[in-house]
């Protein structure tokens, strides 16, 4: 391609229903940002469905890349090696990074190596490792709202059920017994409180990183609503779980306006992550917290109400950074990036 490359968007689950339709919808639209796209199985039929849709397109800069989302090893072998890539030129700084992969299980399951619930891991501290490990790989910013890098977390409904304190005192039962169905209520409990602690932990480090001005990273969540097609996240899930998600109907008021979506195809909420993640901000609208449902914008403080309470969101922040510090311990910590965000 003659002309150069602008940025680098990194999306886990790139192979996912949703990450892999994100990828081909910011083909599609951005023919010079680098694409590096994240899996557990780079060999999977569902890795080459998609460089094969996106080489249709015409010529992209894409590859992807193996990461287990659920090793802190493995995410951190991953930013480190990033980071070096950036400074070496060797690919753009990253303007975009979208945690889209999420795991959900109904059964008990083995903590991981690192000791933690593999849900909780995978979807809350796996994308905040990820982002605080990749500052140094971010687009610095020129103090223009566009200037900066964009991280984009894919949120969901069930964080209504969910709550911040879910995984401080796991039942020991849980991995004594692995593969014990869990209940419809408390498996959409545990996947919705690693979703709201993900959610909430990343505005509470958007807060910090303007605090200190070093870096201008926005950070949004985006509910993409329910999706038709097979999610691989929600396969183990009971039909009484999988009806509970499309009528929705015990949520709170915000998730009545994305009732009126209904489901689509995972190429719709594609094509709004593809669009906002993109869009140009003006200076006000860069300072809101923002979440959105669909392109539907909302007061990020509305559908989280713990981030109305700072004390709470400090002590987020700093529970996520002490537990991203145990698990990097011995290989190449971040903790000097990390050190920099007051909390
Ligand atoms: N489906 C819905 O109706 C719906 C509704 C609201 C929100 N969402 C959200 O949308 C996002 C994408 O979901 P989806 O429907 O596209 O599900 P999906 O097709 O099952 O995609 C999930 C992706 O996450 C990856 N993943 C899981 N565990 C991983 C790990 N340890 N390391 C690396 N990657 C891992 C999967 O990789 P493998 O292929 O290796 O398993 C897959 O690429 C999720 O965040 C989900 O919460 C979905």
């Amino acid at each position: 391609m003659g002309t150069p490359l602008v940025g680098t968007a990194i999306i886990t689950g790139g192979n996912g229903s949703l990450g892999s339709e994100i990828a081909v919808s910011i083909a599609k639209t951005q023919p010079y940002v680098h694409l590096l796209l994240l899996a557990r199985d780079i060999r999977s039929e569902s890795v080459k469905d998609v460089r094969e849709r996106i080489r249709l397109i015409g010529p992209r800069s894409l590859e992807f890349v193996k990461v287990d989302l659920a090793s802190f090893n493995s995410v951190v072998s991953f930013t480190e090696i990033t980071v070096e890539r950036v400074k070496n030129k060797e690919i753009p700084p990253v303007t975009l990074l979208i945690n889209c992969a999420a795991m959900s299980s109904y059964t008990t399951e083995q903590v991981t190596r690192d000791g933690h619930d593999p849900v909780y891991q995978t979807n809350a501290i796996a994308p905040f490792l990820l982002t605080v490990s990749l500052l140094e790989a971010f687009r610095a910013g020129d103090g223009t709202p566009n200037g900066g890098a964009r991280v984009i977390n894919v949120g969901c409904s069930s964080i209504s059920k969910g709550t911040l304190d879910y995984f401080e005192s796991p039942d020991p039962e849980l991995s004594v017994h692995p593969g014990a169905p869990l209940s419809a209520k408390e498996a959409t409990k545990r996947f919705g409180s690693s979703k709201l602690i993900m959610s909430a932990a990343m505005y509470a480090l958007r807060r910090s990183l303007v605090l200190t001005g070093k870096l201008s990273l926005n950070v949004y969540t985006l509910d993409p609503g329910v999706m038709t097609g097979e999610s691989h996240a929600a396969n183990a899930a009971p039909l009484s779980v999988k009806m509970a998600h499309q009528t929705r109907s015990g949520l709170r008021p915000f998730l009545r306006v994305f009732s009126k979506t209904a489901m689509n195809k995972a190429s719709v909420p594609a094509k709004v992550i593809a669009k906002v993640a993109f869009r140009p901000d003006t200076v006000e609208n860069w300072g809101r917290e923002r979440y959105y449902i669909l392109d539907s914008e909302y007061e990020a403080g509305s559908v989280i109400p713990a981030m109305r309470d700072p004390k709470q969101m400090d002590a987020l922040l700093k529970k996520m950074l002490q537990q991203v510090e145990v698990g990097v311990k011995g290989m190449g910590s971040p903790s000097s990036r990390v050190s920099r965000l007051s909390c």
